[in-house]
């Protein structure tokens, strides 16, 4: 699909034109065209129909004479239009035409605000992410299902301004892409050792790339990453992906993500039904490959370091048991009392490493880490968790700005204490209350002084209806809200 922009009024030869009309149905100049092309036919449709030019209405009308589209969508910009507005606008066009089977869509962008030309980058960024499609695995598809959408052309007067502002925003919907293919592949194709493979293929933007394998971690201790791969057949790895494009020598932001690219629960096994979304418990890592190919994409300001812990967990004879002692890099020892709290050990020393090597301005972790994640928050926040009330705030900042928001939930003593182990440093469960709180009191056991936040995700990477900027399916969360984050923190 190409997207692409022009300044003119150009009524397409077929397809859909979607044009704006504002709040209490008056015609912005090109419905006014649109409306003299058809001899009043847009004029005659808004004073039959409750359609009145509020935000998120739109009004179908198919084939308008004197024009040679298919249709035209009249879409409401209420009084004026929000960044989110535009987004969402661009995500309900482009699936609309979808649904129609034609080929081109046509938006027009001339009224709902001061500056259109971001306005119709924000409309082609939305389209853009209502396009993705994952359909490897299918051997054949009806022909009302496959994608028929080949172009897309946003018009908007200062065309220029509009095709400066999507460059960047284009890079980071790659990357979101790319979070959703590898957190939608399957995991006997997506494992530890062919996810590390993907982080090198970025090699080619500029990116370095760094893989520790099972022997160079158990040189360097992380007892707590390699305990839990140890029931895999598969070998575990740990990434690192840097993106120098600041200043030399400038300490980098690191992005931490949990990769278990399938998890069993190990010994401590799941139950059977609903196991397979366990494939996407690889999606922190997920977000941090997806964000560090868009770094590189748009050329950020930025220094910044993304680390993947990529592991496997699966029950077996030479699988971690309730009861081992097992000890982490850091030197603290943790005693397993629950299998299935794998993230967390994965995390320890991944967490642990991206300290001491990259000495990191700031760290924040990604991870599908607790069921119970779901239970406070559902799919609308990720829960956030952090030592630092300023890194807190610039990530609920860009949380709102991308839309990808997230809630902060209290760390604290008397949390930390339900981690005593009679026989350890700590266990690595907390028991049933504030299960999510104690996991990521866990992490806090492995950061130092170093600002931290953790970004709980397990009701957001994956969603079983379509959310506003995502299809249904894996979701990409976390690119935009960090992409946003390292723009507005690290690169002005
Ligand atoms: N990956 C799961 C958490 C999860 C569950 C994410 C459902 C998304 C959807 C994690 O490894 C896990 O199993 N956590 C346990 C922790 C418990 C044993 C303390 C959980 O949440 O039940
Ligand atoms: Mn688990
Ligand atoms: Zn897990």
């Amino acid at each position: 699909m190409k997207i692409s922009f022009g300044a003119k009024f150009v009524s397409p030869k077929s397809g859909t034109l979607a044009i704006g009309v504002e709040e209490g149905g008056h015609l912005p100049p090109r419905a006014r065209e649109a409306d003299t092309a058809t001899d009043g036919m847009i004029s005659r449709a808004l004073a039959g129909n409750r359609f009145n030019g509020k935000k998120s209405e739109s009004l179908v009308l198919v084939a308008p004479s004197g024009l040679d589209c298919a249709r035209i969508i009249l879409f409401g910009v209420g009084k004026s239009m929000e960044e989110a507005d535009w987004l969402s606008l661009g995500f309900r066009l482009l699936r609309a035409v979808r649904a129609t089977g034609d080929k081109q869509l046509t938006v027009q962008v001339d009224c709902g605000g001061e500056d259109l030309a971001t306005a119709a980058a924000q409309v082609a960024e939305g389209v853009k992410l209502g396009a993705y499609e994952f359909d490897r695995y299918f051997t054949t598809k009806k022909a009302d299902k496959k994608p028929n959408v080949t172009g897309v052309s946003v018009q908007v007067e200062d065309a220029a301004a509009a095709r400066k502002a999507f460059k960047p925003r284009d890079a980071v919907v790659d990357g979101v892409y790319l979070t959703r293919d590898v957190v939608t592949e399957p995991p006997n194709v997506l494992y530890p050792e062919t996810f590390a493979q993907k982080c090198k293929e970025l090699e080619a933007l500029g990116l370095k790339v760094e893989i520790l394998n099972e022997k160079k971690m158990a040189k360097l201790g992380m007892g707590a990453l390699l305990g839990v791969g140890q029931g895999s057949i598969r070998e575990s790895f740990l990434v690192t992906m840097r993106w120098d494009g600041g200043k030399k020598n400038q300490a980098p932001v690191a992005f931490v993500g949990k990769g278990v690219t399938f998890d069993t629960g190990g010994i401590s096994l799941k139950p059977g039904p609903g196991m397979e979304e366990m494939k996407w418990d690889m999606g922190g890592a997920g977000t941090v490959i997806g964000l560090m190919k868009a770094l590189a994409g748009r050329k950020a300001k930025v220094n910044a370091v993304g680390i993947l812990g990529l592991v496997e967990n699966m029950p077996d004879g030479n699988a971690q048991r309730p009861g081992d002692v097992v000890t982490s890099m850091s030197g603290q020892t943790i005693e397993i009392h629950n299998t299935d709290a794998e993230g967390r050990l994965v995390l320890a020393d991944a967490l642990w490493y991206t300290q001491e090597r990259f000495k990191p301005t700031a760290i924040v972790d990604l991870a599908t880490l607790t069921g119970a994640m779901i239970i406070a928050l559902g799919h609308e926040y990720a829960g956030m968790f952090s030592n630092d009330d300023t890194l807190s705030e610039n990530l609920e900042a860009a949380g709102k700005a991308s839309g990808e928001p997230v809630w902060r939930l209290p760390l604290g003593d008397a949390y930390d204490k339900l981690l005593t182990s009679e026989c350890a440093d700590m266990k690595n469960i907390g028991g049933r209350a504030a299960g999510s709180i104690t996991a990521a009191q866990f992490l806090q056991r492995f950061i130092k002084d170093t600002p931290w936040a953790h970004l709980d995700i397990a009701g957001m990477a994956w969603s079983s209806k379509q959310r506003a900027l995502s299809p249904k399916g894996a979701t990409g969360y976390g690119v935009r809200l960090l992409d946003r984050f390292v723009q507005d923190s690290y690169e002005s």
